[in-house]
């Protein structure tokens, strides 16, 4: 392991939780021996792909404590939600689903229930939780993600409930076990936490400040992964762009990007999310010259209004961003792009949605991803008094949408007849022989081909657009 910076978890914290990764496994040994079967897990991530690579590491601390898996809380021994607080509707699918395990466990008393994740860093909603699901055993948030073995064990042996959520400026861990869901996608986190502060957001609040890994540690990752044939890396932040700040090795984003390049091997690179006021030319230029970074950008705008986006304190105005975008047009004349749009942020009027209408239209997005806005308690803008109403938010919802299917499907005809290299996922929504995947621009393509093709790159030439994807025939 590299040497140490000051996010770092000490050695002994690790070997620590070593021992207690063992002790559970004796337990469930213990369990095995007097039952016949092995205690089966159910781990299950909401949210972002942060939280997504989070889960895959609680899985791999789950494997090595000796459960097995199954993809339904039904049949669980232990289930585990990792949960999300971006959007109140995220948190909402928390309380039903943790409602639904009360009966599960009256059937199955010795079945353990946790929580952790983004929702645990609050400490209004874990005493929600704690007083309406009296049968969740433990509760933990985001810092504490490496101490799962001790408090799975604590669990077990104390008869008490586990509930550890400390507040904390974040750590960084490496080396924990990773059990990943796929064999052709990974995912692989280059910073965590955030120090921008966006005023509808809570994710600063709950994922901690802004840290990187190191460079060593990220490339050994990465050929590893490379090495069991992973053929797409998606490199993960709140905020990649600003990657590399506060680390001792002059590094920064770009040039992370330029290595993972180099490396040797057939494989992609993707990353998420840029934040447009660090989004620089040299990232630009870097994508444009590296040939397996993935031309395309994903560019969270949030709003077309200026004075929202001054507001939302994201730090660049409407013309900033329009001038990013068409500086990468113009150097990257293939690139697609995706944003973020936040619908109803407060006292948004119609005068500013419509700034919002004609930034989409300028810019054609590929796609977008479009929330209406959800107040977070503790973030500054859920102290501004808001007096656009529901109905509004709503009703400029559904517009923003019509206008983006618009924009979707001409940009998606304008692939038509030509060819393109698609990353084979698996099988396709577009009927049985159909197999389906992504191009370099994060489109979906579906067609016919040979279940053996899954996991390798091939050349589809397209034969018609649908709004959500393209079709197309191998060639
Ligand atoms: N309400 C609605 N959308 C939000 N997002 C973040 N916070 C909120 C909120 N409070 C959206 C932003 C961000 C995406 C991940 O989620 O668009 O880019
Ligand atoms: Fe949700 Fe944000 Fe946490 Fe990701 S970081 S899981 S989006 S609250």
């Amino acid at each position: 392991m590299s040497e140490k910076n000051n996010f770092s978890v000490s050695e002994k914290e690790i070997l620590e939780q070593k021992e207690f990764t063992e002790k559970v496994f004796a337990l469930n040994q213990e369990f095995f021996d007097k039952n016949g079967y092995q205690r089966l897990a159910y781990i299950k991530s909401y949210g972002c792909q942060g939280n997504v690579a989070d889960g895959e590491k609680l899985k791999g601390m789950a494997a090595n404590m000796g459960f097995g898996f199954t993809d339904t809380a039904d049949n669980a021994d232990f289930v585990l939600y990792n949960t999300c607080a971006v959007r109140e509707n995220a948190e909402d699918r928390i309380y039903g689903n943790v409602g639904a395990l009360k009966h599960y466990k009256r059937r199955n008393p010795d079945m353990i229930i946790g929580l952790c994740g983004c929702m645990m860093q609050q400490p209004h909603i874990v005493e929600k939780l704690k007083k309406s699901f009296p049968y969740v055993d433990m509760i933990f948030g985001t810092h504490v993600l490496h101490k799962m073995p001790e408090i799975v064990y604590e669990a077990y042996t104390s008869g008490k409930r586990v509930f550890e959520t400390p507040q904390s400026k974040g750590v960084i861990v490496e080396d924990l076990p990773v059990r990943r869901d796929g064999k052709i996608k990974a995912w692989v986190p280059i910073m965590y936490g955030c120090n921008n502060f966006c005023t509808y957001c809570i994710v600063p609040y709950v994922r901690g400040r802004e840290r990187s890994r190191k460079s060593e540690d990220i490339i050994n990752e990465i050929k590893a992964l490379i090495k069991d044939g992973y053929k797409e890396i998606t490199l993960l932040g709140q905020n990649v762009n600003s990657y590399g700040k506060g680390l001792e090795e002059e590094i920064n984003f770009s040039k992370l990007l330029r290595r993972i390049n180099d490396l040797d091997g057939d494989f992609r690179i993707r990353f998420m999310t840029s934040h447009p006021k660090d989004a620089s030319k040299e990232l630009i230029d870097t994508i444009a010259e590296c040939r397996k970074v993935c031309k395309h950008i994903h560019l969270p705008v949030q709003s077309g209004s200026d004075r929202i986006l001054k507001l939302m304190n994201r730090h660049y105005t409407r013309a900033d961003y329009l001038k990013l975008i068409s500086y990468a047009k113009e150097k990257i004349p293939e690139a697609s792009f995706t944003t973020d749009i936040i619908v109803g942020f407060p006292n948004e009027t119609r005068e500013d949605f419509e700034a919002t209408l004609s930034l989409i239209k300028q810019v054609e997005y590929d796609s977008m991803f479009s929330f209406i806005y959800s107040k977070r308690v503790g973030t500054k803008a859920a102290e501004m008094v808001d007096t656009t109403s529901d109905e509004d938010k709503g009703r400029w919802f559904r517009e923003l949408l019509e206008v983006q299917k618009e924009i979707g499907i001409n940009r998606y005809n304008r692939y038509v007849g030509k060819t393109v290299k698609v990353l084979v996922d698996g099988e396709g929504k577009s009927g049985k022989e159909y197999l389906t995947g992504r191009t370099d621009n994060f489109i979906i393509v579906d067609f016919i081909g040979d279940k053996s093709l899954i996991g390798s790159f091939v050349n589809v030439k397209i034969t018609k657009a649908l709004n959500w994807a393209l079709l197309g025939e191998i060639i």
